[in-house]
């Protein structure tokens, strides 16, 4: 069990720099198993997410070595295509890692993916797809089996563009003769990542970053090295600590377009916000004031953002009003923040903020991973001791984030164990 103790109420000052991205290393982990050969990827961030996906390359048969930032793969000897339950269970983007199964061995079993308590998360879209491009699905009890002789060509069209759905469906239709195309895909920047990362293994993959994405299948890949993308959603949290706590600060490392619907955002609520190259500077002197938000897939504001941006409005003059357009349970995390004087009233999926002046200390307990994220910025803004418990949530996510929010200025202690 690991536990933030923040002493709050410092200005944040300084310079401090962006990790490589949770949301791509995830698939693109994932992908190393397609080609058989040996990966060199560096950026990978040492959070716990990343561990267990690297566990369950290993368990699948990979050889995975692992120096700081760097990982090397070699999937030549992998020989397995079941995911264990266990392993199922630590997080919601192993079922990402089947549609890479799929592509090398044409079968893999499994059973319903964990992650955050955040929605209901079914992958119906995943599944449905998968049959739409010839893969049969035939669900035994806990387990869920797939298999196919080939992948068929096909333009297949999504519901909703769910990220963990387009990669699931890239990743199967990576080896094979077909062609597929995916219309209303997800256009997030991770997406367009993975693909970068494919088809420099050899793969073919078009159209990536828009609504539509063609997969042509291929039978050769190829060794490769590959740096992964900045993470927007820490380059975002970070700079929402510069602003909670009336801080100036820069982060370096970032893509600033990635997270061009928080830049607009926090500079509507006051903050001065520049930008040189891949450096955003942030400087909130004054008292910010109160933004409306809507949830959206990208270009639209980050549903992953929503709740660190929630914990800024409750400080902010004025009303703003939150709707979360993508998981229905994500306003767990303001419970707890109003036990540190907060004013929010949630109605479905709007949340109605009244900003107070100040937020008070407390011990407060994360139940998911960006609503730990928040709870660490109340406890940056609030004076005096906040203690911040079952933060194994935000080690799935975030690398060092303390040590980084220390080196401009926080005061923060963490303590693992009970
Ligand atoms: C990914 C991100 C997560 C982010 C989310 C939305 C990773 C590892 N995680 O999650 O951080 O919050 O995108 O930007 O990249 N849905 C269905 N059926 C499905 C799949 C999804 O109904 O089969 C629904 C979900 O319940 C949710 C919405 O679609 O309401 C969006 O989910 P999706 O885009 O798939 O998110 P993830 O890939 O799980």
């Amino acid at each position: 069990m690991y536990k933030y103790i923040i002493k709050g109420g410092n200005k944040l000052q300084g310079n401090t720099y962006v990790s490589g991205s949770k949301n791509a290393s995830l698939p693109i982990l994932a992908a190393t198993i397609i080609s058989g050969k040996t990966t060199k990827l560096y950026n990978v961030p040492d959070i716990e997410d990343v561990k267990t996906t690297i566990e369950i390359l290993k368990h699948l048969g990979c050889k995975v070595e692992r120096n700081g930032n760097k990982v090397i793969i070699n999937s030549k000897d992998a020989n397995k295509t079941n995911i264990t339950d266990d392993l199922m269970r630590k997080l919601r983007s192993s079922v990402i890692i089947v549609g890479a199964i799929i592509s090398r061995f044409k079968e893999a079993t499994f059973s319903y993916p964990g992650g955050c308590d955040i929605g209901a998360r079914p992958i119906d879209l995943h599944l449905k797809n998968f049959e739409r491009i010839g893969i049969k699905i035939l669900e035994n009890g806990r387990y869920i089996e797939c298999k196919c002789d080939k992948i068929e060509s096909k333009n297949i069209e999504l519901d909703f563009p769910s990220v963990g759905a387009t990669e699931n469906i890239i990743l199967a239709s990576i080896i094979g003769e077909h062609e597929v195309i995916i219309n209303n895909a997800a256009k997030e920047p991770e997406i367009v990542d993975l693909a970068n990362f494919l088809n420099k293994m050899g793969a073919k993959v078009f159209g990536a970053g828009s609504n539509i994405i063609k997969v042509v299948g291929v039978t050769n890949l190829k060794d490769v090295s590959y740096k992964i993308m900045p993470d927007r959603i820490e380059a975002g949290t970070l700079l929402i600590a510069g602003a909670i706590t009336g801080g100036n600060i820069s982060i370096t490392n970032a893509i600033p377009r990635h997270i061009s619907p928080l830049l607009s955002k926090l500079t509507e609520s006051g903050c001065d916000i520049k930008i040189d190259k891949n450096t955003i500077l942030l400087n909130a002197r004054k008292r910010l004031v109160g933004v409306d938000i809507k949830t959206m897939p990208y270009p639209g504001f980050p549903t992953d953002l929503q709740p660190q941006f929630s914990t800024l409005l409750t400080l902010s003059d004025g009303i703003s009003i939150i709707t979360e357009n993508i998981f229905e349970n994500r306003f767990k995390f303001m419970q707890e923040i109003q036990r540190m004087g907060a004013k929010a009233t949630i109605h479905g999926k709007t949340m109605i903020i009244k900003g107070v002046r100040k937020l008070h200390s407390a011990d407060v307990e994360s139940s998911d991973l960006r609503g730990g994220a928040s709870l660490v910025l109340a406890g940056l803004a609030a004076k005096g001791i906040t203690k911040v418990s079952k933060l194994e949530y935000l080690m799935r996510g975030y690398e060092n984030l303390d040590k980084k929010l220390n080196d401009i200025g926080a005061n923060i202690i963490r303590e693992e164990g009970d």
